[in-house]
């Protein structure tokens, strides 16, 4: 770990009245991210997580963030937590100057990270409907016309981290699908219904005694909620897709996290909802293979495989997420 970062954390935890000045604080850095500097700081008080936004963020093509999406990301959290309190951590304050926050250590034996879970080929335990409903809940709660959306007005953030790596940048490789994809991006830069998580994936969703507590939202943004479903229903068919004796399992979860989610919509006919949904989920699939942020464990088979699935239901949009699935089941039996 970097001096610099066992610096900032000693910092933080002063600044924010955590731990007395000048004591030892013990610092463990956590991994998993690309975005952040996130460590786990022992005071003598209580055990927190403090985490940092990074500037240029730790993948192989360049991508630069504004770092002041580490107040948006508290902002969020915040508002997860007064709407859910079981379903985000608790946090302990943020520091303007130090582009950092602290937050609850969540851990103990009934603790595990949902990607971790998804990749054991462990059947399922409900997770998607879990998140599938809390969702809808802080989708629909954002939708209200009394909602605070001041912390929100994050689409030039969203562009950066979402919009150009994944679509954008994938729109340049695949220039027969180029209006199409960068279409996607357009419109969901100018949405603003409902408060975008921004990446919402198994790997920033901890489940703490059978509850999922969501992470990681330095995305945040009012935006279109599509992105989130499809972002995170993206994650469950790219592993459908990458594990056979999983897949039916996996199919069954991305549908049940739909079926959840949907009763909670109050602010547009679920149906379109579900239909623009359904039109980007391929084309984020294909930016996990072709995009800045491509999936670590599809092999060169898994990616064609991945492009022959999506490609052309980019160009044509499957109608629901059930017949999407149909599509996936049926191309995935022939190969
Ligand atoms: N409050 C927390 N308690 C326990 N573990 C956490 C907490 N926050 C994050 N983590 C772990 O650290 C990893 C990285 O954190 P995350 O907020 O997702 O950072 P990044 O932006 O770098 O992805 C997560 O995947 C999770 O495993
Ligand atoms: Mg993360």
């Amino acid at each position: 770990m970097s001096q610099d970062l066992a610096e900032r954390c000693a910092e933080l935890v002063a600044e924010l009245g955590l731990a007395n000045p000048g004591t030892d604080v013990r610092i463990r850095p956590l991994t998993g991210g690309v975005a952040s500097d996130i460590a786990v700081v022992e005071t003598e008080q209580r055990d927190v997580v403090v985490k940092f936004a990074l500037a240029k963020l730790k993948v192989a093509e360049d991508w630069f963030a504004p770092v002041h999406r580490n107040r948006a990301e508290y902002a969020w959290l915040k508002f997860a937590h007064d709407t859910c309190p079981a379903n985000a951590p608790k946090i302990f304050g943020r520091s303007e100057a130090l582009q950092g926050f602290a937050m609850e250590l969540l851990k103990g034996e009934h603790v595990y990270l949902w990607k971790d879970r998804l990749l054991s080929g462990a059947a399922p335990d409900g997770e998607a409907a879990k998140v599938g409903g809390l969702l809808g809940r802080l989708h629909a709660v954002s939708s209200r016309t009394d909602f605070d959306r001041s912390a929100f007005r994050n689409r030039d953030d969203f562009h950066a981290l979402r919009l150009e790596p994944y679509l954008s940048f994938t729109a340049g490789r695949h220039p027969d699908l180029a209006m199409r994809i960068n279409g996607l991006a357009e419109a969901l830069h100018g949405s603003d219904q409902v408060l975008v998580h921004g990446d919402v994936s198994p790997k920033n969703i901890l489940v703490r005694d059978g509850t999922p507590i969501l992470l990681d939202a330095e995305c945040a943004t009012m935006g279109d909620a599509s992105f989130d479903l499809a972002f995170c229903l993206n994650h469950l068919v790219l592993k459908a897709l990458h594990m056979p004796t999983n897949r039916d399992a996996l199919c069954a979860e991305a549908q049940s996290l739909w079926n959840a989610y949907a009763p909670h919509v109050c602010w547009e006919a679920a149906a379109d909802l579900e239909a623009r949904t359904v039109a980007l989920l391929p084309a984020l699939m294909l930016a996990r293979v072709d995009g800045k942020s491509p999936v670590e464990y599809l092999d060169e088979t898994g990616r064609r495989r991945v492009r022959t699935l999506s490609r052309p239901l980019i160009a044509e949009p499957a109608a629901t997420i059930s017949d999407f699935i149909d599509i996936l089941k049926k191309q995935a039996r022939h190969q």
